[in-house]
């Protein structure tokens, strides 16, 4: 696939950063990413992928190899040569919730001192509304050399696990611009994508980017909400669901119940678009109430648990899953790790089974919990199992052979893994959610 070739320099190479780097030089593009992270870079150009992510690594080598793509800590000669400067650098959470813009805020300034050609600035962070606005504001006041640069808007909706298909199939991509020439550079970056594009102001293109977040989030923390319900009038949320989607407005993703939505994205988006409505005195009742029905979700399991069970000290638990969705060894946010707090306060022996996250897993709670890669030595004579994330090989896991390892057959399924009739057929104690 050769697309019209453009210089494009990615300025932060973290998960957003290096998925639209390969794609784009995948399309035909020169790509410069540029990154602080002196080891990160010596990983990448050894051609080693520093992410979990499906298909990125045969794709970063394809194009390291046939010198599409190229890495380096040098700020200066990759905007040198570039036409387009992407910044894709993290936004983090400040202790209020607002969005940290610090590192986007000096990344911005050395271009402003270092660029001696006119380029087009592109926020592909996650940032709140106005800084586009705040951005060139900055620019020109920091501008060395007699160019033009001009910023536009251009959030990303990639999802960890299926970040390549995502940016490859996007539903549609979405250019905020204030000049037609900045709209005509962004239309040629993407045109081989051939997919649909939304062209709008910057500041609705960045709200475009939270909006669509906290919607998602909003939807599972309904989902969440009417789950608690149907246990308590004895309904069933996935038949729930499956009727609900049936519905082309209300449509069929995003209605899965379970242990709460966690990640790097949504926990933080909601809480910075929360802050930023808050900035500007007004109160957004919908995603506060996402907010808050997912932080109290995501200790839902554990206090089942209790009332169940009464006393965790000294039983061995099984826990199956800590990432925050399958297909990423990311665990940030990740429901998970409250609920293992709370079970190691409460004198719980855990043993921990994640085919991909139990590194990360281990950099939190240290020699505090066991770790295995094998699912059946985890739950080996457990008395009770926790199911946090949905990979493939639990949902595969049979009721039989959870009576034939476990101590007593007691499971807290946080993700409805399994068909809650036929626990009872094999005599295993079952609670998962909203059924
Ligand atoms: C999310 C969005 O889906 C992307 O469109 C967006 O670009 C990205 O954030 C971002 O802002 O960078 P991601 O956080 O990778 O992507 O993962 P999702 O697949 O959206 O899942 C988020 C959480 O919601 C997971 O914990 C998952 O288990 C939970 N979830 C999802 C549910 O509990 N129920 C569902 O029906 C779907």
């Amino acid at each position: 696939m050769v697309g019209k070739n453009m210089n494009i320099c990615i300025v932060g190479v973290g998960y957003v950063g290096l998925v639209t780097g390969v794609s784009l030089s995948e399309v035909g593009h020169k790509v410069y990413c540029v990154d602080t992270d002196e080891n990160k870079i010596k990983l990448l150009n050894t051609s080693e992928c520093p992410i979990y992510e499906k298909d990125l690594g045969l794709l970063l080598k394809k194009n390291i190899k046939r010198k599409m793509i190229e890495f380096s800590t040098n700020h200066k000669n990759c905007f040198e040569l570039a036409e387009v400067i992407v910044i894709a650098i993290g936004t983090p959470e400040n202790c209020d919730g607002s969005a940290n813009l610090e590192f986007l805020n000096s990344v911005v300034v050395q271009i402003a001192e270092n660029v001696k050609k006119d380029v087009l600035v592109v926020l592909k962070s996650t940032v709140p509304v106005g800084t586009s606005d705040n951005v060139e504001k900055l620019i020109n006041k920091n501008l060395k050399y007699n160019v033009k640069i001009e910023v536009a808007s251009n959030p990303e909706f990639l999802a960890q696990g299926t970040a390549v298909s995502d940016t490859f199939n996007a539903a549609r991509i979405v250019i905020g611009v204030n000049s037609v020439g900045s709209e005509k550079i962004l239309r040629k970056m993407y045109e081989p994508f051939n997919r649909p594009i939304v062209v709008t102001d910057r500041k609705s293109a960045e709200m475009i980017k939270y909006a669509s977040n906290d919607f998602l989030a909003l939807k599972i923390s309904f989902m969440n909400d009417i789950a608690n319900l149907c246990e308590i009038v004895g309904a069933n949320i996935e038949d729930v669901a499956v009727g609900m989607s049936y519905d082309e407005r209300i449509g069929s993703k995003f209605l899965k119940a379970g242990v709460g939505y966690g990640g790097s994205c949504f926990p933080k988006d909601t809480k910075a678009l929360r802050w930023l409505a808050c900035d500007h005195n007004y109160e957004l009742k919908t995603v506060k109430a996402a907010i808050e029905v997912n932080e109290k979700q995501k200790m839902k399991l554990v206090m089942k648990a209790t009332e169940v069970i009464g006393c965790f000290r000294n039983k061995k638990i099984a826990i199956l899953g800590v990432t925050y969705k399958p297909g990423t060894d990311d665990i940030r946010e990740a429901p998970s790790i409250p609920n293992i707090t709370y079970l190691l306060e409460n004198g719980a022996n855990l043993h921990i089974y994640d085919p991909v996250g139990l590194e990360n897993i281990i950099k939190l709670f240290g020699d505090k919990i066991k770790c295995t890669n094998i699912m059946e030595h985890a739950i080996k004579d457990a008395e009770l199992v926790f199911i946090f994330t949905e990979w493939e090989e639990i949902t595969k896991l049979s009721f039989e052979q959870y009576k034939k390892l476990m101590k007593t057959p007691i499971i807290f399924d946080g993700r409805n893994c399994y068909n809650k009739e036929s626990a009872d057929q094999f005599n295993v104690q079952y609670y998962s959610i909203g059924r």
